[in-house]
């Protein structure tokens, strides 16, 4: 088996005149927690869904696993939990059995989906929450449920799409502390974000990704050493130099 789990090659899509994506190429190890580092609009987004098997790509291959995405759609499938930007949740349904549901969707039997309902909201800190509908909960509480959610089938690798805008700080460092955990226990991750200072806090390798195109890869001390001493240098001055731009515009 190769090193790398995931293989993206020049990946391209365009709606109307708009070539979100635009020739993007990268590759994700196993274990490895990489970041898609953009602002809005970058393309991250389009990426997460060529990748995850929602939408086809106008050009470009994509292997995840060993199986090919244009080839082998279901195969993929298997591989991988996909935790979207908009939440995917049933506000009137628990906590409990929201997870279920999306477990027996994976095609777990209904015993192992409760139990494996139970052990991932143990894992993002809301097991002692599971009965309550999840309308109830505040907003990074449901964006915890979306990543129990996306965890229901065990994945190898996770694509996780900006899952920390606009939460508590609580709710954020338990989605951190899940997605340590679950590398720790062999998964890959895919983490968009743009907020640098998560991006260099959590990812091995980042791609800083603007107007569809990367224009550079590399470890987060990689990337701050091309303009000086990666301890003084922020990955927002990495974007700035990079762009002429900052990644809050
Ligand atoms: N379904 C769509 N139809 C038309 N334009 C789209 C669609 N999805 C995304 N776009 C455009 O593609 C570009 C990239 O969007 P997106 O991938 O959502 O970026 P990000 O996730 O980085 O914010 C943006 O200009 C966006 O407006
Ligand atoms: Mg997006």
């Amino acid at each position: 088996m190769t090193e790398e789990f995931l293989v993206a090659k020049d990946l391209r899509k365009r709606f109307g005149d708009v070539p979100a994506v635009d020739g993007v190429s990268f590759t994700i190890r196993r274990q490895e927690i990489f970041g898609l580092l953009g602002p809005n609009g970058a393309g991250k987004t389009t990426i997460i869904r060529m990748l995850s098997t929602t939408l086809e790509p106008d050009a470009g291959g994509i292997e995840i696993g060993g199986r090919s995405v244009a080839e082998d759609s279901v195969g993929v499938r298997a591989l991988i939990g996909v935790c979207p930007q908009e939440l995917a949740l049933y506000p009137e349904l628990s906590a409990r059995d929201n997870l279920v549901f999306f477990g027996r969707m994976a095609g777990l039997g209904s015993r192992q989906a409760k139990e494996a309902a139970a052990e991932n909201l143990e894992l993002v800190g809301l097991l002692d929450r599971a009965k309550d509908a999840v309308r109830k909960f505040s907003g990074g509480m449901k964006r915890r449920v979306n990543l129990a959610a996306a965890l229901m089938s065990r994945p190898h690798l996770l694509f996780l799409d900006e899952p920390t805008v606009g939460i508590d700080p609580q709710s954020r460092n338990h989605i951190f502390e899940t997605i340590l955990r679950l590398r720790s226990e062999g998964m890959s991750v895919l983490y968009t974000t743009h907020y640098m200072e998560e991006a260099d806090r959590l990812c091995s390798r980042i791609g800083v990704i603007d107007h569809g195109r990367l224009i550079s890869l590399g470890t987060p001390a990689e990337l701050k050493s091309a303009i000086g001493p990666p301890d003084e240098v922020t990955l927002e001055q990495v974007f700035l130099n990079l762009t002429g731009r900052n990644l809050r515009d």
